[in-house]
């Protein structure tokens, strides 16, 4: 048996890295998948080897419209929608001083605003069933801050309180929601960032601030959204779940 037996999953982000490492133990733990993306190419071939469970559907977490189409249609097509998984995200490195406002606004829009908008389209079928969960995925810069990660700690902050104040208003309706914070997974969203903004800073030096000194595998935090996606978590909703090594622990001890 497994975790999500019967489950209908939508997964924003899903064409890579976390979401796609999320959909690969959703289908093992027998739920049916929806990759929401704008990567069509990755996200479709992820799809395909995923097997019939699997699907992609176009879509950019800024827009309402697409959101509501994608949530509208993955109920027509599979009946209902149990699980939410937020994880599209973007990010941006700059030091505040040297940061625009387009980009403090390009970061919002995905990190937060693509979160606000998709609790917002998942809400609805799921308060109609009265059941469903939430999983959004923050960050360690969610619960501390670093330099040069001001704009995206603010929207991965954001992603917190939206989680704690949301899943106060629908605890009693079904719904639980939750966030999973990640520390430091070599996806390609880190492989393709431009560290240079941060001065004399590599990955081998950020890795070295890891109490575990290694990032995490994206199939360890996958392990940890479904569990928070699954049954096995259903008295817990409201919640920050870190993932991260016991780099946090360290942040707050130090
Ligand atoms: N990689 C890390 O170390 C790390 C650490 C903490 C948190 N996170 C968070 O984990 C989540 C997944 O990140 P990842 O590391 O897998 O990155 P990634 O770049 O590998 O994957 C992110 C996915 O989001 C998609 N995406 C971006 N903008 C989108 C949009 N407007 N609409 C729909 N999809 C969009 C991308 O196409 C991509 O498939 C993000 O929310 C990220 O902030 C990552």
């Amino acid at each position: 048996m497994g975790r999500l037996d019967d489950k209908v999953c939508l997964i924003s982000g899903g064409s890579r890295g976390l979401g796609a490492a999320t959909a690969e133990l959703m289908i093992k733990e027998g739920a049916t998948v929806v990759l929401g993306d704008i990567r069509p190419g990755e996200g479709k071939t992820l799809a395909d080897q995923l097997g019939e469970k699997a699907s992609f559907a176009e879509l950019d977490v800024t827009n309402e419209e697409a959101w509501n189409t994608v949530v509208a249609d993955v109920v027509a097509t599979h009946g209902r929608l149990d699980v939410l998984v937020n994880c599209a995200g973007i990010l941006s490195i700059a030091p505040l001083v040297t940061s625009t406002l387009a980009d403090f606004q390009k970061v919002t829009a995905v990190n937060q605003f693509g979160v606000y908008l998709g609790m917002k389209a998942a809400l609805a079928p799921m308060l109609a069933a009265g059941t469903g969960s939430i999983v959004n995925i923050s960050s360690i810069d969610g619960v501390s801050g670093m330099p040069g990660m001001s704009l995206y700690s603010a929207t991965k902050h954001a992603v917190i309180g939206l989680t704690r104040s949301v899943s106060q208003e629908v605890a009693a309706l079904g719904v639980r929601v939750n966030a999973v914070c990640p520390g430091l997974m070599p996806t390609p969203m880190v492989l393709e960032a431009d560290l240079s903004a941060l001065g004399d800073v590599d990955l081998g030096a950020i890795v070295s601030q890891i109490p575990m000194k290694r990032p995490s595998d994206p199939a360890e935090v996958a392990q940890a959204v479904v569990f928070l996606a699954s049954d096995d978590s259903s008295y817990i909703t409201g919640t920050e779940l870190l993932v991260d090594g016991g780099w946090h622990a360290g942040h707050v001890a130090g």
